[in-house]
């Protein structure tokens, strides 16, 4: 499987990079080498090195500073996968897609599942929703897994910020009324390189794509708030004195409103790829064990 990774550097590329070795060689590009804003760019390199399998793992990701670049944030994740997935079909190959819990508004009282209707609160989720749809138009075969709340010891996360915080301060205020569940970058992965290998075990990993094209959600199980996640990361490290104040997230001041309700439900990948990733509390306790013990990241 001759697989283009984009978005290399980022939370989910670092996590899939080495994973995605064991299934065949990989040509794993960060920015740097290219850059999703120019689409010729992007025609050139699938050209350049005919993958079998696309998985577009960069985004624009600046929830907030998209209100005031929203015409790089249409670019990058609303056209640019539209341009990978056409250019991975003239290959007669496939893509592999991330988008967000942040396509819905956060209003329904349950899980969202795959065919609730997407209404964004704003330009970031307004771009990952148009991104989808091209996916889609483009006809290829292709997977979008929404995740949510991701986080690793690689990158800029909530994770991260309160290790820190956790360190210097006596007290943290954090919002307790939006529920979703973290999801670590590495159970994101390593689902994602479990659903690549029936692709590869079936004989026929563009067939396979085909036959399951489409939306499905993929989150760590089970959910929480910023809250309670915060202090389920100080449980794990002694270090992380500080005291958590929960406040409600109309004390946050921030340019965009987030959802209240991030919920994913996970049950068609379940059913579809029998699937499962770890509960968010299994899967924070992997990903700190990455950490050697009482130290800061
Ligand atoms: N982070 C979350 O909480 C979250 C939640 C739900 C869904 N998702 C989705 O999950 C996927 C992976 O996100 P992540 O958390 O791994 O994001 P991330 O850590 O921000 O990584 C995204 C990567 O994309 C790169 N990128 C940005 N603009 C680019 C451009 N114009 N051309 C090429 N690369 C560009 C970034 O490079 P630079 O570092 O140089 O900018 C970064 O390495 C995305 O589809 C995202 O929308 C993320």
């Amino acid at each position: 499987m001759k697989i283009l990774l984009t978005g290399a550097q980022g939370q989910v590329g670092s996590a899939l990079r080495p994973l995605l070795e064991s299934l065949g060689p990989v040509t794993a590009l960060g920015r740097d080498a290219l850059d999703l804003s120019d689409s010729e760019a992007i025609r050139a390199t699938v050209r350049a090195h005919r993958p079998q399998v696309i998985i577009n793992a960069a985004a624009y990701t600046a929830v907030d500073r998209a209100e005031t670049e929203p015409d790089l944030a249409r670019a990058v994740n609303g056209i640019a996968p539209g341009v990978l997935a056409e250019a991975a079909g003239h290959l007669d190959g496939a893509l592999i897609h991330y988008s967000t819990d942040y396509v819905f508004d956060g209003s329904a009282p349950r899980p969202y599942r795959e065919d609730d209707a997407p209404h964004p609160l704003g330009v970031y989720g307004q771009s990952k929703w148009l991104g989808e749809q091209a996916v889609l138009a483009s006809g290829t075969p292709a997977l979008i897994f929404r995740t949510s709340w991701v986080y690793g010891l690689h990158g800029a996360n909530f994770l991260k910020t309160m290790l820190r915080l956790g360190c210097e301060r006596d007290l943290l205020r954090v919002v307790h009324d939006q529920w979703g569940a973290p999801t670590w970058a590495g159970s994101i992965a390593q689902a994602t390189v479990a659903i690549l290998r029936q692709a590869e075990a079936s004989g026929d990993v563009t067939g396979f794509i085909r036959q399951h094209r489409g939306v499905y959600h993929m989150t760590n199980g089970g959910a929480t708030t910023w809250c309670d996640f915060a202090r389920a990361i100080f449980a794990h490290r002694p270090e992380c004195t500080a005291r958590v104040e929960p406040i409600p997230a109309s004390e946050y001041p921030s340019p965009v409103r987030r959802p209240a309700n991030s919920r994913l439900d996970n049950h068609k990948l379940a059913e579809q790829f029998q699937c499962a990733l770890p509960s968010w509390q299994e899967a924070l306790a992997q990903c700190l064990a990455g950490l050697p013990p009482a130290a800061k990241p």
